[in-house]
């Protein structure tokens, strides 16, 4: 039977020789360890020439963890095909957008359509699948592996199936040509073989034709990936089948379309690599992946790799202080991870990750990171049970619209602005009151939250607006921010005034557009009768707000549309819809929030001193708190309620509990 939670590590016995495989089992035993993920860059040992099928390795591997009663995820290898495999097919590899091909030397090289790796990608799938179906220790399997990485594919079969996407679309040429507008700069096609793959060399394309090349590769590997999730239905009903991704920084592929396929979503959470060395990550950086990756399916979800220690490649990456590696691992489980396996076991000796450090340290004995998993594995002995089943409320949405982020990545608007930079500016305000917010898709009920945040919703079907308009009109808080309403579904911008669908529900129309550059940002002046919501500072964009049905809380303040509305308020049937004309100072949302929350009726789960990170997971009424001090002091935590620590098992705390630096306490209420 499954482990209620899955606590484990990526194992690669192939990098080591067989007489260790034994002792790592037996020390991952004795850490609490549950469940190992394997084989997932294994395919030149499992196919070593083609057609040439060995398992035995793996068989053995496996047999010695499954006498330690760990259970096993298996990974289909197709992140990492073999060299026979280019050599037989050179054209296998990605045209990058610069016209470039890639070679050999890396991982994740190959074009996803190419026929040929397709068919070696789903036998050796089929070939896996058969051979471990009956096995009783195998309970999953993970996809491929972190398919969002590095650039989408350009080559000539990519550009044949885009041809063959589009058809499926627009079905006639005509209308594609009508909803790209190709009148401009005479861009009419004539047959579909003409539409080419928008590589840099051609500037800056259609906008149509560029999003629609974002959604058909995006759409490559959703198919990709499905291609290998039926094989492993049919052969393995009883099995698990999640995919690894890489959180909400990742631009490439629209992660709803890629979940639907999946049991449940896996994310790799790392927070201080090589590449973050001159970049603070926030703890509520990582919260807003785990709330990403949770909002995908609305379900928990696990994090298939877990930071461990030091991470790097070139250079090795910031320190990791004795008590994060757990208090990450608890920040996981606490935004609703229902399994945690540590990347990775022991560091390589070799290979471009030899500075991606693991538990055990290159020589292979245990140290100081081992001790720590060691005690959350005992912790989790008893936690698990009660924790697993329970899931993460949240009375606040923010809507993320893959579309308008693929738009964005296509035009800024603004030099300085992000989509997701953006959608991380408006969660770092609740995160900091310790609000809980779902980060979800456009097309999901709404109903269920008592404040959404639309944040630049720029390609906005007629259904979305429909949405919006009926969750307001049931009595919701919407909140509007600038360029929404812009685009059609083609990506082309809307014959209305803005905010185009929705400006009957914003009760305003913007009468034009500015972008700030070298002015410099204004306050905003408050309309008497507004709540007290000051400094509010406008930045980057400014939208000048006419309002039809609306009132009026701020104004600009300076230039040639001082006195113009900047934010307003309307009220639709039983809801309210408050529109934001500017991106504003990135602590903007942190001083609307007070005024946002009460008129959502929003509450904080627990106020906390600076740098406690509190979240609430819930089973049958019973409440659990997560406490997580992510700073080097001691911290105290004033309680509402009496609770037990699950951890320390120590029961009717009440008044406060103390914290250790990146010290993690988890209470039950009562
Ligand atoms: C990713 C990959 C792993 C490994 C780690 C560390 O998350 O999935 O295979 O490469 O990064 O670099
Ligand atoms: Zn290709």
């Amino acid at each position: 039977m499954a482990a209620t939670f899955s606590f484990g590590v990526d194992y690669y016995p192939e990098q080591w020789p067989e007489e260790r495989w034994a002792l790592d089992a037996r020390l991952m035993a004795e850490a609490g360890i549950n469940t190992v993920r394997l084989a997932e860059f294994g395919w030149a040992k499992m196919e070593p020439d083609p057609g040439l099928f060995n398992f035995g390795w793996l068989d053995r591997a496996i047999e010695i963890l499954a006498a330690q009663n760990i259970q096993i995820v298996l990974g289909t290898p197709t992140a990492s095909a073999p060299p026979w495999l280019y050599q037989r097919h050179p054209d296998a590899f990605r045209v990058l957008e610069s016209g470039d091909r890639q070679t050999y030397g890396h991982r994740r090289y190959n074009c996803p359509n190419h026929p040929a790796y397709r068919e070696y990608s789903m036998r050796i799938t089929t070939r896996m699948a058969e051979h471990f179906a009956q096995h009783p220790a195998v309970i999953g399997w993970q996809i491929d592996n972190e398919f969002a990485q590095g650039d989408r594919c350009c080559c000539p079969i990519c550009t044949k199936r885009f041809q063959d996407w589009l058809k499926k679309r627009y079905h006639n040429l005509k209308n594609l040509n009508e909803c790209w507008g190709t009148a401009f700069w005479s861009h009419g096609y004539s047959e579909w073989s003409q539409i080419p793959a928008p590589l840099k060399t051609a500037g800056s394309p259609n906008p149509g034709l560029m999003l629609d090349y974002l959604r058909f590769s995006s759409d490559s590997y959703v198919d990709f990936q499905r291609e290998q999730v039926k094989i492993l239905r049919k052969r393995c009903p009883s099995h698990l089948i999640t995919h690894n991704m890489m959180g909400f920084g990742f631009n490439q592929l629209d992660n709803f379309q890629m979940a639907r396929d999946l049991d449940f979503v896996s994310w790799d959470c790392y927070l201080h690599t090589q590449w973050d060395v001159d970049r603070q990550v926030h703890p509520h950086d990582i919260a807003l992946s785990h709330a990403a990756m949770r909002g995908l399916k609305q379900k928990n979800f696990w994090v298939i790799e877990q930071q461990v220690g030091l991470s790097g490649w070139e250079i090795v990456g910031k320190m990791v202080r004795p008590g994060q590696t757990r208090l990450w691992a608890y920040q996981s489980i606490a935004h609703g991870a229902d399994g945690i396996l540590f990347f990775r076991w022991r560091s390589a000796r070799f290979g471009t990750e030899q500075y991606w450090h693991g538990i055990l340290n290159h020589h292979g004995q245990t140290g100081r990171f081992y001790a720590e998993i060691q005690q959350m594995g005992r912790e989790l002995q008893s936690l698990a049970a009660e924790v697993s089943g329970s899931s993460v409320p949240s009375q606040v949405a923010i809507i993320q619209c893959y579309d308008s982020r693929f738009a964005f990545q296509i035009q800024a608007n603004h030099k300085d602005f992000t989509y997701t930079g953006h959608i991380n500016q408006i969660y770092q305000a609740f995160h900091a009151q310790n609000i809980a917010v779902d980060v979800i898709s456009p097309h999901v009920d709404l109903s269920k939250y008592q404040l959404v945040i639309a944040p630049a919703l720029h390609v906005l079907p007629a259904a979305v607006a429909e949405r919006l308009e009926s969750y307001v009109a049931s009595g919701g808080v919407l909140v509007i921010t600038p360029r929404s309403g812009v685009k059609d579904e083609a990506n082309a911008i809307v014959d209305l005034p803005l905010p185009g669908l929705l400006a009957r529900l914003c009760g305003v129309e913007i009468l034009e557009y500015i972008p700030l550059y070298d002015q410099v940002s204004q306050v905003l002046s408050l309309e008497p009768g507004a709540p007290d919501l000051l400094p509010l500072v406008a930045n980057l964009w400014c939208e000048v707000l006419q309002p039809t049905t609306a009132q009026v809380v701020t104004r600009y303040s300076e230039d040639y549309f001082k006195g113009q509305a900047a934010i307003t308020m309307n009220r639709y049937q039983n809801g309210r819809v408050i529109t934001v004309g500017t991106f504003g100072q990135p602590d903007l949302y942190t001083a609307l929030l007070p005024w946002l929350c009460e008129l959502a009726s929003v509450q904080p789960i627990l106020k906390a001193p600076t740098g406690v990170e509190v979240t609430l997971r819930q089973k049958n009424q019973t409440d659990y708190l997560f406490l997580l001090n992510h700073t080097a002091q001691d911290q105290t935590v004033m309680l509402d309620a009496a609770y037990t620590d699950l951890i320390t098992e120590e029961h009717n705390i009440k008044q406060q509990i103390s914290l250790d630096p990146y010290g993690v306490a988890v209470l039950r209420k009562k």
